[in-house]
């Protein structure tokens, strides 16, 4: 009987990272944390594992029932893997609330996972850069997630015409539901739902989703129109709401920062998240073919009164998944060439010396800041150059016999294909030039 082999594949929706792809992701992580200690925020992190209670209280319906990853402890304990960072960071500042000094600016790099149908944009496993503030009301905090966000890009190479970013405010949108429309909550909470999925159907299905949450068909066309109006128009429907004073005097932020030219007001906006409460918004790569929000974010004012009654902090943040920056970077060309700071050199070996010689070598590089790997298995010279060019080695170090009654080594650089023999007091500086 055939012996039963197992799969190589990864579980559906998850990825291997092969040291190549580690190149890529450490690089583009490497520019986000720069960036954003450039801001001055500070990395943070926490477990994988969660209790389920945290997301079940606040994260909304469709990422726990349908794609958080849930299980029982041994303990009987009901646990999540966190499908995402939001309630970890506010019950991490809850708990230490009173030592705290806000406002506080706080990133992490964690790896989510969402039971989700795979496809271009979304996995099962991502990694999601999180960048959030505590403490802060003021409009200018939330103008300020807006130009991290616009920087993170722009760290890249980005320019505008790659990127936009489009904003609404759900105290605005709950506002107009309730003063304008005349709706209750639970009919409100229902369309901003429906709006939330508003790009994923066509026009006719949304309207036939509307009618079948019963809104009548005056107010199905007056919903539509939302959509048609301008923003000033849209600010006159409701203009004592709290939402419409901070989306106007967050547009005006923008607009003398500059960047009205990336960040547009856009109704449909609303999120999937029950958490929110007031500026709400998403970033979009203007390349067709990558259509899927590549930063989500807002104000939330009441997750961390589920861990501290009336403990009126306010947080407001975004995410920004790996998956999505790395269609983006691809798509607009704006990945370079990746080297490692370092030359990297192999050193190679001859059965006659000892290897104890070549070991004495690649130390003396190593404590000069020179990546070196002495070749391990004794195979012919014309092989180890091989793996050398294979592996992408800038310099090749030769020592046989002879060299090695000198005190000399040859040096072989393998970008000009030119061998030098090098005494080796020589040798460090010859690689570092
Ligand atoms: P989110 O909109 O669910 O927000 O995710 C933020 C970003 O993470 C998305 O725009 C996308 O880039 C990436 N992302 C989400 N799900 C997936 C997936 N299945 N596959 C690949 N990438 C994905 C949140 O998670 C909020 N907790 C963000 C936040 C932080 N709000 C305030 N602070």
């Amino acid at each position: 009987m055939a012996k039963e082999l197992l799969s190589v594949q990864p579980y559906k929706g998850t990825r291997d990272f092969y040291p190549e792809d580690m190149d890529l992701r450490n690089w583009f992580f490497g520019v986000i944390k720069d960036t954003l200690r450039k801001f001055n925020y500070r990395e943070y992190d926490g477990p994988t594992l969660e209790s389920y209670d945290l997301y079940a209280a606040k994260s909304g319906e469709e990422i726990v029932n349908e794609q958080t990853y849930h299980f029982q402890d041994n303990g009987g304990r009901m646990l999540a893997v966190r499908p995402e960072m939001t309630p970890t960071v506010a019950r991490m500042v809850a708990a230490k609330l009173g030592s705290l000094n806000m406002p506080l600016r706080w990133f992490s790099i964690p790896n989510l996972y969402r039971y989700e149908k795979p496809q271009r944009g979304r996995l099962r496993e991502h990694w999601q850069v999180n960048v959030d503030m505590f403490g802060s009301d003021s409009i200018e905090t939330d103008f300020e997630l807006l130009l991290v966000a616009s920087s993170l890009l722009k760290a890249f190479n980005a320019d505008e015409t790659m990127y936009c970013i489009k904003i609404n405010n759900r105290r605005f949108y709950n506002d107009l539901f309730e003063q304008y429309m005349g709706f209750d909550k639970e009919k409100s909470r229902k369309v901003s739902k429906a709006i939330d999925k508003k790009g994923k159907m066509s026009q006719e299905a949304f309207c036939e989703y509307l009618a079948e949450i019963g809104l009548n068909g005056e107010e199905i066309e007056k919903l539509n129109s939302f959509f048609e109006k301008s923003f000033e128009e849209m600010m006159e429907l409701c203009p004592e709401s709290k939402g419409t004073i901070e989306l106007k005097s967050l547009f005006k932020l923008i607009e003398e920062a500059g960047m009205s030219n990336i960040c547009e007001f856009d109704f449909s906006i609303i999120r999937g998240f029950d958490y929110y409460t007031g500026t709400v918004f998403e970033v979009y790569d203007k390349d067709i073919n990558n259509n899927r929000a590549m930063f989500g974010g807002g104000r939330y004012d009441n997750l961390i009164n589920l861990f501290v009654d009336k403990a009126n902090v306010s947080g407001i943040g975004f995410g920004f998944g790996d998956v999505t920056l790395e269609n983006f970077l691809v798509s607009h060309n704006l990945v370079p060439e990746l080297k490692s700071g370092m030359p990297k050199v192999l050193v190679t070996r001859f059965p006659e010396v000892p290897y104890i010689e070549y070991l004495k070598i690649a130390e003396l590089l190593r404590q000069n800041g020179i990546a070196a790997t002495v070749y391990t298995d004794e195979k012919k010279l014309s092989k180890q150059m091989k793996y050398a060019a294979d592996e992408k080695y800038d310099f090749a170090i030769i020592l046989g016999g002879d060299e090695l009654a000198a005190g000399t080594v040859v040096v072989k650089d393998l970008s000009k294909g030119e061998n030098e023999t090098v005494s080796r007091e020589d040798l460090v500086n010859k690689i570092k030039i």
